[in-house]
């Protein structure tokens, strides 16, 4: 497909196409979203430069590649990482390759390491870029911005309705009044157009331990001073929280989703997120091929939250006992060990021909689009439940931590799409034992998901509903389209400003 031209360009076309410079957060889930927008951005004439570390531009080579191929100007740059002196492996450059909680906060404190490389790379550029856009969780990219007076919007990787609950929170001192409450006491959250409560266990978000509590200053701090936001959703989803968002917020809140929806043939829907998976497409896609339409249910708990070999039992005897055919994404950290891979193996014998464990990294998004897939067991990140949306796919949801069990009352309350699994609690990352679902909770969900009723056909009607209105969203002329049009042309312009 030839790139679209920006509508942009012939007005300003003696002036170089804007440049913008986006600095993903690396961990998948926020990487997969800016890298979208990238290439985005390349297909409608700016040029796009995506800022990240070796291990993480190693994974997406094969995305680069495939942008080079196609003439699109989008390239990637490394920065060293981890930097020296930092109690972290060498390889520990990614949110999936951290290997417990101590490696955690010492990633999370090694990445503002990244700014001193970050502006030796920026200054060096010339003429210097149009915008940066930054991930919410890297601050760290906001002194830059500033001493180079270089424009620069955040990317908040949540839905909109999240991020709206998240700084009325802040904004109303709701955090302060849950943490001095009990534990069962409910908390209404101010300034939102619809009835939200939350729990201690539930109000949750970014950097709420009290070890990152400074990480969270800054990240609200560098959100306060940007000068505009990117969120991955789209308007017929989420209109009144854009709206009241921006409000909040006092900025333009670019709304340019589903991002997903930019990957429109087999090779980067496949190798999207990680090129090494992209052989693994075509044995999914020919066991897919033999189930009939609508029938199987994918299971899928993002590339962060691992699963206690109890809680992995509890999740494969509730899909065995579903009766329903299945594709359960199982990290290789979970199968490890040797009493798991052999329970593995036993159940892959019972449930053969109907269940598909697929070990490691899967290609989420062409098993989303496959029309044998009627439904979704997810962890509620907000790009599954994007993907989910766009492809027309109801969900089981199933929130582990920061924004996920708000993305679930939005899906599950707000837009009719979810039928949730019963999660009442957080389960950090590496919990060592805990169990938060029984099997039961997995089957009732899964039967109810997958069956028939009324219920479970208005879910459907509804999720396939919005899945068109997505397509529309990111059509010429349609609201994403067309955001994503005014947001390089107020680059342009800003460029055109500064050379009169
Ligand atoms: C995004 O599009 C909507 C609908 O066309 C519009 O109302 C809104 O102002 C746009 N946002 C920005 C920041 O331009």
């Amino acid at each position: 497909m030839a790139p679209a031209v920006a509508t942009t360009t012939a007005s300003a076309s003696t002036l170089p196409p804007p440049h913008f410079v986006l600095v993903p957060f690396v961990a998948q889930g926020h990487i997969i979203p800016l890298v979208d927008l990238a290439r985005l951005l390349a297909e409608r004439g700016a040029r796009a430069s995506v800022v990240t570390t070796p291990l993480n531009a190693a994974r997406l080579r094969g995305v680069a590649d495939q942008a080079a191929r196609a003439g699109l100007p989008l390239e990637l740059v490394e920065l060293p990482f981890p930097p020296p002196g930092c109690d972290l492996p060498d390889d520990c450059q990614n949110a999936d390759m951290v290997a417990d909680n101590y490696q955690f906060l010492h990633f999370f404190f090694a990445l503002p390491e990244l700014a001193g490389p970050f502006e030796a790379y920026v200054r060096a550029l010339s003429p210097r870029p149009s915008c940066i856009i930054a991930d919410w969780l890297n601050p760290w990219t906001a002194g830059v911005a500033t001493s180079l007076g270089i424009p620069r919007l955040f990317f908040h990787g949540p839905s909109c309705f999240f991020s709206l609950c998240d700084l009325q929170a802040a904004n109303h001192g709701l955090h302060e009044r849950i943490a001095a409450g009990g534990d069962e006491d409910r908390h209404a959250v101010p300034g939102v157009p619809v009835p939200v409560t939350v729990t201690k266990a539930t109000a949750l978000g970014f950097l709420i331990h009290p070890a990152t509590e400074a990480l969270r200053d800054e990240a609200m701090a560098a959100m306060r001073t940007a000068d505009g936001a990117v969120v991955n959703t789209f308007l017929d989803l989420e209109a009144q929280f854009v709206a009241c968002y921006e409000a909040a917020l006092g900025k333009p809140v670019w709304v340019v989703g589903p991002l997903s929806l930019g990957n429109r043939d087999a090779e980067t829907t496949a190798s999207r997120g990680n090129t090494a998976a992209a052989g693994r497409r075509e044995a999914i896609a020919a066991w897919l091929d033999g189930q009939p339409p609508g029938s199987v249910v994918f299971v899928s708990f993002g590339s962060v939250a691992r699963k206690s070999p109890r809680q992995l039992r509890e999740v494969g005897h509730g899909l065995e006992d579903s009766g329903r055919p299945f594709i359960w994404v199982v990290k290789e950290a979970e199968a490890a060990a040797p009493e798991v891979q052999e329970w593995l193996e036993a159940l892959e014998a019972r449930t053969a021909g109907r269940g598909l464990v697929v070990r490691g990294w899967a290609p989420q998004l062409a098993v989303l689009s496959h029309r044998a897939v009627g439904g979704f067991v997810t962890h509620c990140g907000w790009n599954s439940l994007m993907e989910a949306m766009a492809h027309g796919v109801p969900v089981a949801t199933w929130p582990h931590f920061e924004d996920q069990f708000l993305n679930e009352r939005l899906v599950v309350d707000v837009l009719g799409v979810g039928v949730p699994v019963g999660a009442t609690a957080p389960v950090m990352i590496f919990e060592e034992d805990a169990v938060a679902v029984p099997r039961e909770g997995v089957a009732r969900a899964v039967s109810a998901l997958m069956g028939g009723g009324a219920e479970a056909d208005e879910r459907r009607r509804k999720v396939r509903e919005y899945g068109e209105k997505a397509r529309r969203a990111m059509e010429e002329g349609g609201s994403s389209y067309e955001n994503l049009t005014r947001l390089i042309q107020s680059f342009v312009q800003s460029e055109a400003k500064a050379q009169e």
